[in-house]
C-alpha cells in the first residue's frame, strides 16, 4: 500500500470514529444509577428493587424561577434523573417570560433539538466560521443544535414560552459563555487585550457574572 493510501485510511478510519462518537451503548436493559453506600461506588440498583417510579420523573410539571434574563432552565440529565443512567439521553425544559433570554452556551457532549411548546422564540447558533443560523421558531416547531456549538434562544412574542430541549447524551454538559469568560477567575489582564476593555468595563463584566 503506498504511503499516500495508508494516509487516506487513517484518516477515513479516524473520521468516523468522530462521527459516531457518542455514550457508550449499554450492556443492559437499564442502570438505574446507585451510589453503593458502604463503598461509596456507583453501580446499577439491584433490578429486584426497581419499580416504574425509576423510569418517571415529575420535576418538569411546572417552570423554574426566572433568572434576571427572565429565563429558567430544569436540565433532567442523569444526575437528577438516575433511570436516564446508560441510555444516552436527557432533556431540559426552558421557560422565558416576555422578553426572556437563555445566554449564548453549549454543550460539549450533546447535539440538541429544541421543541417550541408555547411562545415565539428566535433562536440560533453560530458556526465555526462565525456564521450565525437563527430565525423565529414557533409553537411546534423545532430547531437543531449541533453537537457543541453556541446557540442562544430570545422570547420575541407577547406572552411567556417554553421549549422542551432533547440531547443525545445522557450528560450534555452546559457552558454559559458569559459566566465561562467574565465568571470564572481568568486573569483580568488577558480579558482587557482579548477584548479591547479597560479595567473599569472588566471589573463591571466581572460584578455581573462571578457567582455571588
Ligand atoms: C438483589 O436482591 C435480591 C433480593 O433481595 C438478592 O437475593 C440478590 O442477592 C441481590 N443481588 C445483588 C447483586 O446484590
Ligand atoms: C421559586 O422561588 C420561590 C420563592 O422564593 C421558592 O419558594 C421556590 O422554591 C423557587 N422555585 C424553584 C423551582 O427554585
Amino acid at each position: 500500500m503506498s504511503q499516500k493510501l495508508k494516509i487516506l485510511l487513517f484518516l477515513t478510519l479516524f473520521h468516523t470514529h468522530v462521527a459516531f462518537a457518542s455514550d457508550p451503548d449499554p450492556l443492559q436493559d437499564f442502570c438505574i444509577a446507585f451510589k453503593d453506600s458502604a463503598s461509596g461506588n456507583p453501580s446499577c440498583k439491584n433490578s429486584s428493587a426497581v419499580t416504574v417510579e425509576d423510569f418517571t420523573f415529575s420535576g418538569i410539571k411546572f417552570p423554574g424561577n426566572y433568572s434576571q434574563t427572565g429565563f429558567s432552565a430544569t436540565p433532567v440529565n442523569s444526575n437528577v434523573f438516575p433511570g436516564l443512567n446508560t441510555l444516552g439521553m436527557s432533556f431540559v425544559r426552558a421557560d422565558f417570560d416576555v422578553g426572556g433570554v437563555n445566554v449564548p452556551h453549549s454543550h460539549p457532549r450533546a447535539t440538541e433539538t429544541a421543541f417550541v411548546m408555547e411562545g415565539r422564540i428566535y433562536s440560533g447558533f453560530v458556526d465555526t466560521n462565525n456564521r450565525v443560523y437563527a430565525k423565529v421558531v414557533e409553537k411546534g416547531e423545532v430547531m437543531v443544535f449541533p453537537r457543541g456549538l453556541v446557540h442562544f434562544q430570545m422570547n420575541v412574542g407577547d406572552t411567556a414560552a417554553s421549549i422542551l430541549g432533547s440531547f443525545n447524551s445522557q450528560n450534555p454538559g452546559l457552558q454559559k459563555i458569559p459566566a465561562a469568560i467574565f465568571g470564572s477567575g481568568i486573569e483580568e489582564a488577558l480579558l482587557e487585550k482579548a477584548f479591547g476593555l479597560n479595567a473599569k468595563e472588566i471589573a463591571k463584566l466581572r460584578k455581573r457574572f462571578l457567582p455571588h
